[in-house]
């Protein structure tokens, strides 16, 4: 099993949106998508969730049980088929369950989940999240490519050295100066695309956003493999 976390520093680059996309398009599409975003979670509200059943739920039962298996027991279903662990909306509740698995959750992720990929969105990558992170195998942290982005991230490549970076949105830098300035690789650049806004609502046509998202995840998954293969 793999673990991606998806995160942002400041400003809100559109990290739920890519990171359900990225779990949505990953290869064999075995993926868990779980919001571990500290603030709250967004498809609760999309979708009607099951507010009984989540990352809340799954802390609770963590405390007694740390099979890998639990995960499953606090999963629903997308309209598309996507399994997510969804947070409560409330920034209480959901920096509360968050901070509970830190003590859990990396135990658990470190056992095997068989062939499955868990795709975490981890919100702003500060507190119990970034705890969280270090135990992923790759965090993609998202920016644009501008200054009063790219300025958050100083510091990143000490602070998690398995990171890499997803350029998203229009800014002047390009990704190789972004690599030499901040010594992280840049994963990809994921163009502005007004049609992501349909992504979290459940339109997953084939937009210019999913076709770039669908690539990263497919580069993803070779990387993942090998790595798991050696
Ligand atoms: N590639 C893109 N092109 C254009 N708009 C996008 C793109 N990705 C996301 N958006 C839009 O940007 C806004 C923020 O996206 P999203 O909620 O995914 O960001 P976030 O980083 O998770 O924000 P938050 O800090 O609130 O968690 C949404 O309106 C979304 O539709
Ligand atoms: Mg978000």
């Amino acid at each position: 099993m793999s673990v991606i976390g998806v995160a942002s520093m400041k400003n809100s680059p559109g990290v739920t949106t890519f990171a359900l996309a990225l779990a949505t398009t990953w290869p064999g599409g075995d993926t868990v998508f779980v919001e571990l975003d500290a603030s709250g979670g967004e498809l609760g509200g999309y979708f009607h969730l099951d507010r009984n059943i989540g990352i809340a739920s799954l802390a609770t039962e963590l405390r007694r049980e740390r099979d890998p298996d639990v995960l499953f027991h606090h999963t629903q279903t997308l309209p598309g088929g996507q399994e997510v662990i969804a947070a409560p909306v409330g920034p209480a509740q959901a920096h509360a369950a968050v901070t509970a698995l830190t003590t859990t959750l990396p135990e658990v992720l470190r056992k095997s989940l068989g062939g499955t990929t868990l795709v975490a969105d981890l919100g702003r990558l500060a507190g119990p999240s970034a705890e969280l992170a270090a135990s992923m195998d790759t965090v993609l942290v998202m920016a644009r490519p501008r200054l009063t982005d790219l300025m958050h991230l100083e510091g990143l490549a000490e602070a998690v050295p398995h990171a890499e970076i997803i350029l998203t949105g229009p800014g002047t830098y390009p990704p190789g100066e972004v690599i030499d300035a901040l010594g992280v690789k840049v994963r990809a650049h994921i163009a502005h695309d007004p049609a992501a806004q349909w992504f979290i609502q459940g339109r997953h046509g084939r937009t210019r956003f999913v076709r770039a998202v669908r690539r990263v995840a497919a580069g993803l998954a070779k990387t993942t493999r090998r790595e798991g293969a050696a």
